[in-house]
């Protein structure tokens, strides 16, 4: 027996509970991790309070991510004792998750830990940190380079914001962050953002095209604030518009990215081939080092899920939560 969060659907209500469940009842998968730490997404959040519609069918164990040590594998790729971390690729959303003792999971998208990461470190990084890595690549990929001026980050103090500011920083861009929250503008200066700008001064645009400001942009809340960037992206700019913490909606027109030439690149930390996961972990570990994963992260115990998973949907979380398993 071991340890799970279990969502479940009980009368059309939603319900999160503490339970103990048998290998047995975990999905067949080719891989069994011994779980060691979780991390908390904006997605997780969502999933336990039942705030959004994460999970594909009940019951489930949610948790986005996981690092641990495999115990079982069916396939040559992963032996037993190997240290192992999936982020996202339905992972606690189409089939059980990370909050739990033990996951039993596909391969497509599980690494080894790589040798510059601890487990937890891992986890600091999480899926919030691999979309930041992938956004800041995308970013470059578009032709964006630190000289063409500065990056604006929105959801700054968030666990995308803050890694993507961070990755941004050491690579030399100038960062302008946008947070609602006047008390961490000390906390975003430290990551590196050279800027800070408040939520109150990106209204809704006016114009589909203001004076421009940016040479590219991080976006992790949609609705008034990307139109708000949209509008003010210098010619040939790029945009990565990885999430939707204020709103889903996007209401622009076609004139940014004719008469500017700009670029809004989506992105999915789901949708992405094993190379070039591999690849932005190396980037990862060639960028940071483990006092960094420590300064933005925060571990919680197993029992404190639920706490926090309130906490992230009111965007009330600062950096990254990272999930001791084993910790009552
Ligand atoms: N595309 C992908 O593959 C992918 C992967 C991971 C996450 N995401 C998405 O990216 C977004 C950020 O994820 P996260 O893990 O960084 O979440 P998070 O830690 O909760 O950060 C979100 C941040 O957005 C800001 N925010 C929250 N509510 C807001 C509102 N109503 N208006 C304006 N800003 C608001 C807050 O930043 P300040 O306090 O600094 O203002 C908050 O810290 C989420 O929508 C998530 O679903 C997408």
């Amino acid at each position: 027996m071991f340890k799970a969060i279990v969502v479940d659907k009980v009368d059309g209500q939603h319900r999160a509970t503490y339970e103990h469940w048998r290998e047995e009842q975990l999905p067949d998968k080719p891989v069994l991790v011994e779980v060691a730490y979780s991390s908390l997404n904006f997605k997780d959040g969502l999933a336990v309070t039942g705030k959004g519609k994460i999970l594909r069918s009940y019951p489930m164990i949610p948790g986005i991510d996981l690092a641990g040590t495999v115990i079982d594998s069916d396939t040559s790729e992963f032996k037993v004792g190997d240290a192992v971390v999936l982020t996202g690729a339905g992972l606690g959303e189409d089939y059980c998750g990370g909050y739990a003792q033990k996951a039993r999971v596909d391969t497509e998208a599980l690494i080894k830990l790589p040798t510059a990461f601890r487990p937890q470190d891992a986890m600091a990084v999480g899926t919030a940190g691999f979309t930041a890595m992938l956004a800041v690549a995308a970013l470059q990929k578009a032709g964006i380079t630190p000289d063409q001026g500065p990056i604006v980050v929105s959801g700054a103090a968030g666990g995308v914001g803050s890694i993507a500011i961070a990755i941004l920083a050491r690579m030399g861009y100038s960062v302008t962050a946008v947070t609602g929250r006047e008390e961490l503008h000390q906390y975003l200066r430290e990551l590196g953002a050279s800027d800070i700008i408040s939520r109150e001064q990106m209204p809704q645009s006016a114009r589909p095209l203001e004076s421009q400001k940016w040479a590219g942009a991080v976006d992790n809340v949609g609705g008034q604030i990307l139109a708000k960037i949209i509008a003010e992206t210098k010619g040939n700019g790029a945009i990565a518009s990885c999430g939707l913490a204020a709103s889903h909606e996007l209401h622009t027109t076609v004139m940014p990215f004719i008469l500017r030439a700009i670029k809004l690149l989506g992105i999915n930390s789901t949708l992405v081939t094993k190379e070039h996961r591999l690849n932005m972990w190396q980037q990862l570990s060639e960028l940071f080092e483990t006092t960094f994963w420590e300064k933005i992260s925060k571990t919680i115990r197993f029992s404190q899920i639920p706490e926090y998973a309130e906490k992230i949907t009111k965007g009330e979380i600062r950096g990254r939560v990272i999930v001791d398993i084993n910790a009552e």
